[in-house]
């Protein structure tokens, strides 16, 4: 069983020709609203693959709470854990430009997951075989829950996004650190490759369609990536880090599991939707062996 810890929020998602510039109003073409959030969204990766998932999070007394918590329930995820909390449910603000987007995240309930929350977890997060975290709950939540991770001997596959409140000295109690190049140079002051060789087997850099890259102890892996025509790359990181805890949790090496979750995620992006295109495992295994 995989434990997500994380954010759920309303995707609201705007369509257009051109990005505003400061001050300027320019006319959309489409306004949807779709699931997301960066856990809720791993947790739905990993669970159409197949994997047993638990999601510990919060939603708030709004419509898109009860939406949300149902999209989860219909993903068959368990959400016993996923709190209803006064006020409003987590947004982003999403603005699609052909492939590209720039998103603003409004966290509300996400906010409420406090670290009382998880230690009242402590017995879901012991009996799990991987936690599954990223940046868009509370820092001291997020550290509190890496500590009881490291007591309780759980491995914690952390993904640092958005980078900007990773804390360096969490390294040892993370399992596998899984930055993208922006998020990576960032994080180690733009010395990736140092860092990579400091963090052997457990920094994996993700370069997109280019794939994603490590070091193994002895030398530099590249895993090359799968291209593809890209609708909508939100949720592409979120599906490689979802894809990537069913991989290692069925007993794949970290290369496998890199190569796997790079499929899914060329999968995710040829639809709409952070979680419109996440894989079936069959999907992934047909592109595997080249035919889809
Ligand atoms: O990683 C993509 C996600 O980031 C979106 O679904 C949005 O909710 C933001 O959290
Ligand atoms: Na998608």
């Amino acid at each position: 069983m995989i434990t997500v810890i994380g954010s759920i929020n309303m995707d609201l998602v705007v369509q257009m020709e051109v990005f505003p510039k400061q001050g300027e109003t320019v006319l959309g073409n489409l306004f949807t609203t779709v699931p997301g959030g960066k856990g809720a969204n791993q947790a739905v990766a990993a669970a159409r693959l197949g994997s047993q998932v638990k999601m510990l999070g919060a939603v708030g007394s709004d419509s898109f709470g009860t939406e949300l918590r149902a999209n989860l329930n219909e993903e068959n995820i368990n959400t016993s854990l996923v709190m209803n909390t006064n006020g409003a449910t987590g947004i982003a603000n999403i603005l699609l430009y052909e492939s590209d987007n720039r998103i603003v995240v409004v966290p509300g309930a996400n906010s409420k997951v406090t670290p009382e929350v998880i230690a009242s977890a402590k017995t879901v997060i012991e009996n799990s075989q991987l936690v599954v975290m990223q940046l868009e709950i509370p820092v001291e939540t997020i550290e509190y829950s890496l500590k009881l991770c490291k007591e309780l001997q759980v491995p914690v596959l952390f993904n640092p996004a958005p980078a900007a409140n990773f804390d360096i000295e969490w390294m040892p109690y993370i399992k596998y650190l899984t930055p993208n190049e922006t998020e990576c140079a960032l994080l180690f002051e733009n010395d990736v490759e140092a860092a990579l060789e400091k963090y052997p087997n457990q920094l994996i850099v993700t370069l997109g369609d280019n794939g994603a890259r490590y070091f193994d102890g002895e030398k530099h892996v590249h895993v090359k990536g799968y291209k593809t025509i890209a609708v909508d790359t939100t949720g592409a990181g979120d599906t490689f880090n979802g894809a990537f805890a069913h991989a290692v949790t069925n007993g794949q090496s970290i290369e496998e599991a890199v190569f796997f979750a790079n499929i899914a995620a060329s999968l995710s992006v040829e639809k709409f939707g952070a979680q419109g295109g996440m894989p079936k495992l069959e999907e992934v295994v047909a592109r595997k062996e080249g035919t889809k």
